[in-house]
């Protein structure tokens, strides 16, 4: 769908971004900027920032950032379009319906009536389970110790014996059959018509983070099969997007999140007062999930199935979670099967000691590994030492890899300095150069000086938006085209429009983005730390090396990228130079 700039900014400004986020998270006034606590990661010290003259927040901590709209589309999963929405609302601003291209409108539309017909079940199937008919599904649930209290927080329902009457309730309600098959509540046969996919069946409804019903999943009673059956996607259920429990673990105190295999494991360490307890969606975890729940957390404890099945999916959900910087620890389990019994059997009190004795997941894989050697023969520990040192070459960072020989040794009672060899040794013979001289060591200082640049250049920009007379004395030397990347180019290019104009507003030019990622980064832009040196003297140099980096850097990217006969282009690099030399000799004053 398609909003006017004109029309997005008129929102935007008659939104303040500190009336609106006050709503949201207490703030206080500290100087220039208001800051609070920040409700995208878990801490105890303030370091989220909202400012009203760049009409932008910006966390400290966890790198969230981004203007008014970011931060309901971050904060109540809303979508653009969503938040404008919401937004024009609050500000009382009229959207031209017509705006809509017709497509995106009906799109619109029928989730909106997907969501409408997912709710009317789950309170269809709730009523079900208290009724009459339900006594069997309401006395299995209780079997199962649930408490009303637990019923009906996550919304348990059940699904009756008759084929169609879901279908019949949603029809009298209103709904036409293809939305109601769409919905994938339903499926459509030609001889029989229309039934039900869920009958005689525990109902757990699956939410949003904004608990909003967008599927099921149906248990059997007993042992029939499938055990459960879960909605097919439909346009507003994602499963790898998704995670159950997450409605309610989204604000739970704990810096972390308990990640487990199933339904009833979440309910039950809901119940048992592990509130920060999430699930997949009877799929494996995938990347989708883990930037989802980095939104909210940056730990997770796994607490899957101690079968093998769970411990093979626990290995494998550790470097999903790493790579998008989530550390991961592994809870055992043993002797019981999942969460739900662990706490059925032991309680509580004796989960929260397994919490803290969970094994991050290098540790955790080498226990499995265990049982592939007779640990008690001399021979079947040395080849299982052999092995573990393979698998420490594959820490890249030395300090890393240092600290995990060490965690080894002690674990193993075995000497660092000769399990350290024995890991130099595996690596050369492996036919990997010393650790140090890997080349993949060589390109990870290449990105060392890379990420220098790029922090160089957020500086720079921060400097630039804050500072209008820092501008002015800068704007002759470096120009957009001078920042590396399209992101920063552009971004420079409309800063530059803007003072032009003489109208300087951060929060605008954020609307020229249309992702949380370019958001986030956009607002980190514009707020990078520069003001903790001390003196102005100080600052006055740091910008003054600054901008010659920047500079040198970007003279030595067009020469790289310069065709040899390119003699106009030569001559503009000359001056360029001429230019950096006379840079050295000036004088930029903060004040
Ligand atoms: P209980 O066995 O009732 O304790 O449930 P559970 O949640 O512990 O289930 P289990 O550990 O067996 O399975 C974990 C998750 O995998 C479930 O919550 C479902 O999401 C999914 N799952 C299990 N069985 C099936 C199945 O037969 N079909 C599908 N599609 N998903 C299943
Ligand atoms: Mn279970």
């Amino acid at each position: 769908m398609y909003y006017s700039d004109e029309l997005i900014e008129e929102v935007r400004s008659k939104n303040d971004i500190v009336d609106v986020i006050s709503g949201y998270v207490r703030l206080q006034k500290k100087g220039r900027d208001y800051f609070g606590l920040c409700p995208f990661h878990n801490e105890k010290s303030p370091s989220f920032s909202v400012s009203r003259g760049k009409q932008m927040y910006y966390c400290f901590g966890c790198g969230a950032g981004g203007n008014v709209f970011t931060f309901l589309m971050e904060y109540e999963n809303y979508s653009f379009s969503e938040a404008l929405k919401f937004l024009a609302d609050r500000a009382g601003v009229e959207l031209p319906a017509q705006e809509y291209s017709k497509e995106a409108k009906e799109r619109a539309d029928t989730k909106a009536i997907l969501l409408e017909i997912n709710k009317a079940a789950a309170q269809y199937y709730y009523v079900q389970l208290k009724n009459s008919q339900g006594a069997q599904a309401f006395s299995y649930l209780k079997n199962r110790e649930l408490s009303d209290d637990t019923i009906k927080a996550f919304g348990l329902g059940y699904s009756n014996k008759y084929s169609d009457d879901l279908y019949q309730y949603l029809r009298s309600k209103g709904y036409q059959a293809d939305m109601i098959a769409k919905a994938g509540l339903i499926s459509v046969d030609e001889r029989q018509g229309a039934y039900d996919k869920f009958w005689n069946r525990v109902m757990f409804p699956i939410m949003d983070v904004n608990s909003r019903v967008i599927g099921f999943g149906g248990r059997v009673m007993g042992d029939g099969k499938p055990k459960y059956l879960n909605s097919p996607e439909t346009m507003i259920f994602d499963k790898s997007r998704n995670l159950y429990g997450l409605h309610r673990a989204r604000s739970s105190k704990k810096p972390y999140f308990l990640l487990c295999e199933g339904y009833m494991d979440v309910i039950s360490l809901h119940q048992a007062g592990f509130t920060n307890a999430v699930a997949s969606l009877g799929t494996a975890l995938t990347p989708g999930h883990a930037s989802l729940i980095k939104r909210y957390v940056q730990e997770v404890y796994l607490t899957y199935d101690s079968d093998e099945a769970g411990t093979r999916a626990a290995l494998r959900a550790v470097p999903i979670l790493k790579e998008v910087g989530i550390t991961a620890k592994i809870i055992r389990m043993e002797p019981y099967k999942d969460p739900d019994e662990f706490i059925k059997n032991l309680g509580a009190d004796a989960f929260e000691e397994r919490i803290h004795k969970a094994r991050n997941g290098f540790m955790f894989s080498l226990e499995v590994l265990e049982k592939n050697y007779d640990m008690n023969s001399p021979e079947g520990k040395t080849d299982f030492m052999r092995e573990t040192a393979r698998r420490l070459t594959e820490f890249d960072e030395e300090i890393e890899r240092n600290n995990y020989i060490e965690a080894v040794a002690s674990a193993y009672h075995v000497g660092f300095e000769d399990l350290r060899k024995l890991v130099s040794k595996t690596a050369v013979r492996a036919g990997q150069a010393k650790p140090a001289e890997r080349p993949k060591t060589a390109n990870g200082r290449m990105k060392g000086k890379e990420d220098g640049m790029v922090k160089s250049q957020k500086i720079l920009l921060t400097w630039l938006i804050e500072d209008e007379a820092i501008f002015r004395q800068i704007e002759q030397y470096i120009t957009p085209a001078d920042f590396s990347g399209d992101l920063y180019r552009t971004v420079a290019e409309l800063l530059y429009d803007q003072y032009e104009a003489g109208d300087v507003n951060p929060a605008k030019i954020m609307n020229h983005f249309s992702d949380e990622e370019e958001h986030r980064e956009v607002a980190s832009l514009f707020h990078t730390k520069i003001r903790e040196l001390t003196t102005v003297r100080e600052q006055e140099k740091a910008l003054m090396e600054t901008v010659i980096r920047v500079k040198n850097h970007s003279i030595e990217e067009a020469t790289k990228n310069l065709e040899s006969t390119d003699m106009k282009g030569l001559q503009r690099l000359m001056n360029a130079k001429r230019e950096l030399q006379d840079l050295q000799k000036l004088h930029i004053s903060i004040n």
